[in-house]
C-alpha cells in the first residue's frame, strides 16, 4: 500500500473518497441520555458544507465507527465523501484515529474502491502522532487472512494520501514510522495465519532469515544439535516427541552508539502445533493451535521493525520452535527433565510446553548478557477465563522494569493488563520429585504459569506477556479482519524504542 501526505485543503483534494472524521461532543448528564452532537473535523469549511444537509437530517451521530457514504459531494473534488464516526470527542485519541484508519479501509475496500484520502482531524491528536496512527491503522485494516480461499476477493487499498498541516518532515517522518510498524505487524500476522503444515520450525527459521537478510539483522537458525549442546533440556524435552527438526531461531540488533549497560532480550514461544503431546487436547478447536507461535512471531515482527526504526539499543530475539506432539518418542507426564539452567521439572502435563521452551529461552537469553528480558506467549487457556478476548495479560518481576513497559504500552495504545505474582503461588508449582513441576491446580492458571516462568527469568528484570486470548481475533472487527492480529508488538516497538542511547 503505498502512502503519501497531501497539505492541499481537503475539498481541493482529488480522490475516490475523502475520508472525515465526525465526533460527537454531547456529554452525558447525570444518568440521562444527551442528544447526539455530531460535528465534522475539518478546518475546510466547503468539507462541512458538503456535510451539513445529512448532519441536519439526524441520521449521523458520530458513533464510533459509524459510516455515511455521500456521493459526488457539493463543492469538493473528491468523488465520494466518507463520514466516519469517531464517538466522544472528549475522549478521542491516537488508538481511536488507528482504529478507524483501518475501519476506513475495511469499508471501502469492500466496495472495491483502490485508493482514498483521509483528513487528518485537528483534534486530540498532535499532526505527527496522528499521521503514525493513520498509517498504521490503514495496514492493519488492509490485511484478510483469506489466504488459501480459491476465490479470494483480494480488495486491497493500494493507495491512502494523508490530507494534513504542520512540518513537513515531522509528517514524513511520522509517515515512515507508522508504515515499518503496520508492515511489521502485518509481517507478523502472516507468519502466525500460515496452517502448521507450511509453518513448521524450519519454515520459520527460513522466513526469519530471510526478513534479516533484507533489513540488516544478524539471525543464526540451530537445530536439535545445538539444544543438546546448551543442554536445553526441557525445550528438547518438547521436541523430541516431533518428526520435525525444532528451531532455535537467534535474532540480533547490534547497532553503533549503543548504551553499554543495557541489552533487551526478547524471547518468543513458537510452538508451530501445540496437540498437548501424550496430554492431548480435545479435537475440538483444536486446529486453533497452529497460532501458537504467535509469540515468537510477535518478536520476529519485532526485531523487522527494530532494525528499520534503529533505535540506539542492543536488542537480541530468542525464538523457542518446535512442535508438541504425541509419539513413540514424545516425553511422557511423569518424566523428569533438566532444564538448561540446571533446575530439574517434572513433567505433570506435557500439554504445559510453552513454559518449558521459554525457561531454556530465558535462561539462553541471560547466558547472552540480556540485562532485561520480555517474552511473549500464548501461554494460557486460563489467561482467557481471566481476562477474556480483550486483554493481555501482563507479569512483572520487577517495578521499575514494569512502569517502563506500561508507558510505552499506554502509548501504544493495546490493551493489557497486569495479574500478580505472590510468592505464595510457588505452592503451586511444586513437585515432590524435582525442583519444580510444569503445572498446577486449575486455578490461578496464568498466574502459575508466569511463577515457572519467573523462576527461570532469576534475578533479570523481565515482563511476561500472555497473548493467548488476544493473539486471535474470534470476530471481524470493523477495524481489523478475524483472525491473527499481531497484538504487543506495536507496544514491544515502543519499549524497546524508549531505551534508545
Ligand atoms: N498453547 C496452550 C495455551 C492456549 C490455550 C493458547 C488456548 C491459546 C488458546 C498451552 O500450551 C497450553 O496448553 N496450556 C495449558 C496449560 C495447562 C496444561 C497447565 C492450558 O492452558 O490448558
Ligand atoms: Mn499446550
Ligand atoms: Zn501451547
Amino acid at each position: 500500500m503505498n502512502t503519501n501526505l497531501s497539505f492541499s485543503v481537503a475539498s481541493q483534494v482529488e480522490t475516490d473518497c475523502l475520508v472525515v472524521v465526525v465526533l460527537d461532543q454531547s456529554e452525558k448528564g447525570q444518568g440521562g441520555k444527551d442528544k447526539p452532537a455530531p460535528v465534522v473535523v475539518a478546518s475546510d469549511g466547503a468539507v462541512r458544507d458538503a456535510a451539513k444537509d445529512v448532519i441536519a437530517t439526524g441520521e449521523v451521530t458520530g458513533k464510533i465507527f459509524e459510516t455515511t457514504l455521500l456521493h459526488r459531494p457539493a463543492g469538493l473534488k473528491a468523488k465520494r465523501l466518507l463520514l466516519l464516526g469517531g464517538g466522544k470527542a472528549k475522549t478521542f485519541s491516537a488508538a481511536e484515529l488507528l482504529k478507524l484508519a483501518g475501519a476506513a479501509v475495511r469499508t471501502l475496500k469492500s466496495k472495491s474502491i483502490r485508493s482514498f484520502a483521509f483528513a487528518l482531524p485537528e483534534t486530540g491528536v498532535a499532526a505527527p502522532d496522528g499521521v503514525r496512527a493513520i498509517v498504521e491503522g490503514g495496514f492493519v485494516g488492509n490485511f484478510d487472512p483469506d489466504y488459501y480461499k480459491s476465490d479470494r476477493k483480494d480488495q486491497k487499498i493500494d493507495a491512502v494520501t494523508i490530507v494534513a498541516k504542520g512540518d513537513q518532515k515531522a509528517l514524513e517522518d511520522a509517515l515512515q514510522t507508522g508504515r515499518t510498524i503496520g508492515e511489521s505487524q502485518n509481517f507478523t500476522r502472516d507468519l502466525v495465519n500460515e496452517p502448521s503444515n507450511r509453518m513448521t520450525p524450519t519454515i520459520l527459521g527460513e522466513r526469519a532469515k530471510k526478513m534479516a537478510a533484507e533489513v540488516g539483522l544478524n539471525c543464526e537458525v540451530h537445530g536439535a544439535d545445538k539444544l543438546k549442546e546448551l543442554k536445553m533440556g526441557a525445550f528438547w524435552g518438547v521436541a523430541q516427541g516431533s518428526d520435525e527438526p525444532p528451531a532455535l531461531i537467534i535474532l540480533r540488533y547490534e547497532p553503533e552508539g549503543a548504551a553499554k549497560d543495557v541489552h533487551l532480550g526478547l524471547v518468543g514461544k513458537g510452538i508451530t502445533f501445540d496437540t498437548g503431546g501424550i496430554s492431548i487436547k480435545p479435537a475440538d478447536g483444536m486446529e486453533k493451535m497452529k497460532y501458537d507461535m504467535a509469540g515468537g512471531a510477535t518478536m520476529i515482527g519485532v526485531m523487522r521493525a527494530i532494525a528499520l526504526l534503529k533505535p540506539k539499543v542492543r536488542v537480541t530475539a530468542i525464538i523457542l520452535a518446535t512442535e508438541n506432539m504425541p509419539s513413540g518418542k514424545a516425553q511422557k507426564p511423569g518424566d523428569v527433565q533438566i532444564a538448561m539452567s540446571g533446575k530439574s521439572i517434572e513433567i505433570i502435563n506435557t500439554d504445559a510446553e510453552g513454559r518449558l521452551v521459554l525457561a531454556d529461552g530465558l535462561c539462553y537469553a541471560r547466558q547472552l548478557g540480556c540485562t532485561h528480558l520480555v517474552d511473549a506467549a500464548t501461554l494460557t487457556g486460563a489467561v482467557v477465563v481471566a481476562l477474556g478476548y480483550v486483554n493481555v495479560g501482563v507479569f512483572a518481576n520487577d517495578n521499575p522494569m514494569y512502569e517502563r513497559f506500561a508507558k510505552a504500552n499506554q502509548q501504544a495504545g493495546e490493551q493489557m493488563w497486569r495479574l500478580p505474582l505472590d510468592d505464595d503461588y510457588k505452592e503451586n508449582i511444586k513437585s515432590s520429585i524435582a525442583d519444580i513441576a510444569n503445572a498446577g491446580p486449575r486455578h490461578g492458571g496464568a498466574i502459575n504459569a508466569a511463577m515457572f516462568l519467573k523462576e527461570f527469568a532469576e534475578d533479570t528484570p523481565w515482563i511476561h506477556l500472555d497473548i493467548a486470548g488476544t493473539a486471535w481475533m474470534e470476530e471481524n472487527k470493523p477495524w481489523i479482519a478475524k483472525g491473527p492480529s499481531g497484538v504487543a508488538l506495536r507496544s514491544l516497538v515502543e519499549f524497546v524504542q524508549g531505551w534508545s542511547a
